[in-house]
């Protein structure tokens, strides 16, 4: 069995192998500079770790494990247009350097070359493999449109919150580890229990992500901090923000939310020390914990001796900065 870093390494050898030089250069060069970026390729590696829980010849899934990560980038291509963010992985975003219209068509472009990498599955699973990645994409696409339309809502409920982001965020971990574990041949008990624990670990891990935007560090985050403060995302934060609140600081979140004029930094000031106030950072910590032992729970359910699901444990306390 590889180790995390080890088939890390093997899916960032594949990523640069593939050959990205078509013709107009104003359409790849943005796949190139997307998919060159790295970011941390989570979702194949959770494929392949999965598979080679099972199996040990994982460079067999390695394709679907490229189209995964492939259709993500995709999605972020797409996502910093309807976010307005200029800086991912320490970067210039796509439509920063290349204006919206060519973003979007790579990113079209990266969603198919997705699916045709999805094809690539074995005759055996490739119904299988197909059905749980197209049903996964149009999840993602739901699960997008709410985040937006929540924007210019002000009594989105923590429910809805945490279904927008099981949409938009977690299917796809959870689909990545149900991809890797049928095409290794997993029974179904498995795959759904490796399934769920993709869905767990992928709330805490959005729920980390938004609380990063606000409390993390610009160097490692590699995005701009406040940007979910500057768009009114309904994240956790502000949910619980807006449901603790007394009726001053009711009004001074609302005053922000509705200001049209502002400079930014005083916005995403103001709303932070709200935040602090009224302690959401250790609020959204707990979640995060919470879903953390929900994830440990579906992992164990699966039907393999502990050493072989040690590495997806090991991963999700890293991926979530615990130590158990
Ligand atoms: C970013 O995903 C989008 C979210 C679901 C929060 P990642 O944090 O996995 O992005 P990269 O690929 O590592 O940059
Ligand atoms: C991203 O959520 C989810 C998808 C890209 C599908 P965010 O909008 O929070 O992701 P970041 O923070 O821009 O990476
Ligand atoms: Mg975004
Ligand atoms: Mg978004
Ligand atoms: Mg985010």
């Amino acid at each position: 069995m590889l180790s995390f870093n080890q088939l890390l390494e093997h899916v960032n050898t594949a990523m640069a192998a593939l050959d990205l030089n078509r013709q107009p250069d104003r359409l790849y060069a943005p796949i190139r500079y997307a998919l060159s970026l790295g970011g941390k390729r989570l979702r194949p590696t959770l494929l392949l770790m999965a598979y080679n829980m099972y199996r040990d010849d994982t460079e067999r899934v390695m394709p679907t494990a490229l189209g995964i990560e492939t259709f993500h980038n995709f999605t972020l291509l797409h996502d910093d247009v309807m976010d307005r963010a200029d800086v991912r992985r320490g970067k210039p975003t796509v439509h920063k350097l290349w204006g919206d219209n060519t973003a979007i068509l790579a990113g079209d472009n990266m969603l198919v070359m997705a699916f045709r990498m999805m094809q690539q599955a074995d005759d055996a699973h490739l119904r299988q493999v197909m059905d749980i990645f197209s049903a996964t994409a149009v999840e993602i696409d739901e699960g997008q449109q709410m985040d937006m339309d929540f924007e210019t809502r002000m009594d989105v409920a923590e429910e809805e919150y945490i279904e927008m982001i099981r949409l938009k965020t977690s299917v796809l971990l959870a689909a990545a580890l149900k991809i890797g574990a049928v095409q290794a041949g997993a029974t179904a008990a498995d795959t759904e229990a490796l399934y769920d624990f993709g869905i767990c670990l992928g709330l805490a891990f959005q729920l980390q992500d938004d609380l990063l935007d606000v409390y993390g560090d610009y160097a490692t985050f590699g995005k701009k901090i406040g940007g979910d403060i500057l768009c009114n995302k309904k994240t956790f934060m502000l949910i619980n923000a807006l449901a603790r609140a007394d009726k001053a600081q009711q009004q001074v979140l609302g005053q922000w939310l509705a200001a049209t004029d502002y400079v930014a930094e005083e916005k995403i000031a103001a709303v932070t020390h709200i935040y602090d106030m009224l302690g959401i950072r250790e609020l959204a910590a707990k979640r995060i914990n919470a879903y953390f032992d929900k994830a440990v729970a579906a992992l164990d359910a699966v039907s393999l001796p502990d050493e072989r699901k040690a590495p997806l444990k090991e991963l999700a306390c890293a991926l979530l900065q615990r130590r158990s």
